[in-house]
C-alpha cells in the first residue's frame, strides 16, 4: 500500500505525497507562512503536500500562498472565484489531492498541527478509515472558550449525535484525517452547502466507518477573525434536514417553508392583537399581512439566504421585490386552489394545493429574483 511506502521517503527530494493537507481559507493571509513552517516541522519525513483552497479572499491570501509556493513546492493554492463555503472548498481541495491520506484543518492555528504526525501514524497503523482530532475525549479540551460558545458547541455536538450516534466524541470537529478511498466513496453524497464536512462524511458512509481519535486542545486564533456566524447555524440546519430527509427536500426550501410557517404565526398574532384593539377586519388583515411579509423577508435574509444576504440599499430593494413576489405567489395560490376545488370539491385539499403552489412559486421567485446568486466580485489589482 502506498501509504506505507511513503515512510521510506528520503529527505531533500520531492517525493510523491502520501499525506495531503487540505486547508480552506478566507482572509488568512497573516497565518499562512507560519502555518507552512509549523506543518513542515510537525511532519518530519512524512511526504506531504498542502493544498490551500482560497475563496478569492479580499486580503489576497491566494497571492501569499503563490509567493510561498515558490520556496516550498509542496504547497499549492486552488483559488476559487465567485464561490464561498467551507465544505465545498474542502471537497474541491480533496479532489486535487494525491496522497492516500487526506487531512483537513483550519488555517488559524486553532487546530494543533503538532498532532498531525500522531494522526497519520494512527491512520496507517490501525487501519482506520478516519482519525478525528477531538476536543471532547480524555486529554482534549476546548481551550479558552467563553461559556456561550462552549454551550453552542455542546448543543451542536448533541444534535450531530442524532445523525451519527456515538461513533465519535467530536462529530463537529473541523480537524481530521481520512483515507482517500473512503472520501471518494461518499463524494456523491456530500452536501456541498454544508459546513460540517466530517459529520457529513460519517453520516453519508453506507457502512460504519472505523474511527480513531487523537485528543488535542483547541487553541485561540492566531491572526484574523472567525467566519463563524449565524450562517453556520443555518448551514448546520441545512445539513440535518438534507440528511434526515435523504436529500428529498432541498434544505433551502425546507428553511423557506419553516420561515413561512413562522410568518403565519406572526400574522395570526397581529391579527388577533388588532382585533382586541378594536380594528376592523380588513385593516387588521392588511396590517398583519404587511408585518408578516416583512418578518418573513428579514428571517429569510438572516437564515435561508444567509450566504447571499442583502444589506443597505439592496435590503430595501429586496424587501420591495419580495413583497411583490409574495403578492404574485398569493395569486398563484388562489388560482390553483380555484382549479383544485372544481376537480376535487374538497376545501382542505384545494387549500393545501393552493398553499403548496404559493410556497413553491414564492421560493423559486425569491431564489432567482430577490436573492440572486452573487456575480463576480471585483477588486483592485489582483495578484
Ligand atoms: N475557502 C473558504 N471559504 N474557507 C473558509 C470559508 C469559506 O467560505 N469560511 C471559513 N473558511 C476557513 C477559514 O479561513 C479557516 O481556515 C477555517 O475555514 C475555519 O474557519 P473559522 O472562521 O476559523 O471557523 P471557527 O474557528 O469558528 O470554527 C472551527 O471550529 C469549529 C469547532 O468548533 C471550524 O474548524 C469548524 O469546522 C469547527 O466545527
Ligand atoms: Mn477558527
Amino acid at each position: 500500500m502506498s501509504l506505507i511506502e511513503g515512510k521510506k521517503a528520503r529527505k531533500g527530494r520531492l517525493t510523491a505525497p502520501e499525506l495531503s493537507i487540505v486547508i480552506p481559507t478566507y482572509n488568512e493571509r497573516g497565518n499562512i507562512a507560519a502555518l507552512v513552517d509549523a506543518v513542515r516541522s510537525a511532519l518530519g519525513d512524512v511526504p506531504w503536500e498542502m493544498i490551500i483552497v482560497d475563496d478569492d479572499s479580499p486580503d489576497q491570501t491566494f497571492s501569499e500562498v503563490s509567493r510561498l509556493a515558490r520556496e516550498e513546492p509542496r504547497l499549492r493554492c486552488l483559488r476559487r472565484v465567485g464561490r464561498r463555503g467551507l465544505s465545498s472548498a474542502v471537497i474541491e481541495g480533496a479532489m486535487v489531492a494525491n496522497g492516500g491520506a487526506i487531512a483537513v484543518m483550519d488555517a488559524d492555528f486553532q487546530h494543533d498541527e503538532r498532532i498531525l504526525r500522531t494522526m497519520y501514524d494512527k491512520l496507517i497503523g490501525s487501519n482506520a478509515d478516519i482519525v478525528v482530532a477531538t476536543r471532547y475525549a480524555e486529554g482534549g479540551g476546548i481551550g479558552e472558550w467563553d461559556a456561550k460558545r462552549a454551550k453552542m458547541s455542546d448543543f451542536a455536538t448533541r444534535m450531530a449525535g442524532m445523525l451519527v450516534g456515538n461513533q465519535t466524541s467530536d462529530p463537529m470537529s473541523g480537524f481530521f484525517m481520512v483515507r482517500r478511498d473512503v472520501f471518494s466513496g461518499v463524494i456523491y453524497d456530500l452536501s456541498q452547502q454544508g459546513y460540517k464536512i466530517l459529520l457529513d462524511i460519517i453520516s453519508s458512509s453506507p457502512v460504519p466507518l472505523k474511527i480513531e481519535e487523537v485528543p488535542y486542545t483547541f487553541r485561540t486564533r492566531q491572526e484574523g477573525e472567525s467566519k463563524i456566524s449565524v450562517m453556520v447555524l443555518a448551514q448546520f440546519l441545512f445539513l440535518i434536514i438534507e440528511k434526515l430527509t435523504h436529500g428529498l427536500v432541498p434544505p433551502r426550501f425546507a428553511l423557506f417553508s419553516i420561515v413561512g410557517g413562522f410568518g403565519l404565526l406572526v400574522h395570526l398574532l397581529i391579527l388577533n392583537a388588532l382585533k382586541l384593539a378594536g380594528f376592523d377586519f380588513l385593516a387588521a388583515q392588511l396590517t398583519a399581512t404587511g408585518v408578516a411579509m416583512i418578518s418573513n423577508f428579514v428571517m429569510n435574509n438572516e437564515f435561508t439566504y444567509r450566504d447571499r444576504r442583502l444589506t443597505g440599499l439592496s435590503f430595501i430593494a429586496g424587501l420591495v421585490l419580495f413583497c411583490l413576489v409574495c403578492s404574485f405567489g398569493a395569486l398563484a395560490n388562489v388560482g390553483v386552489a380555484q382549479i383544485a376545488i372544481h376537480q376535487f370539491g374538497n376545501w382542505s385539499l384545494a387549500g393545501l394545493a393552493g398553499a403548496i403552489m404559493g410556497a413553491v412559486f414564492n421560493f423559486s421567485a425569491a431564489t432567482s429574483l430577490v436573492w440572486r446568486r452573487p456575480r463576480k466580485r471585483i477588486f483592485a489589482a489582483a495578484g
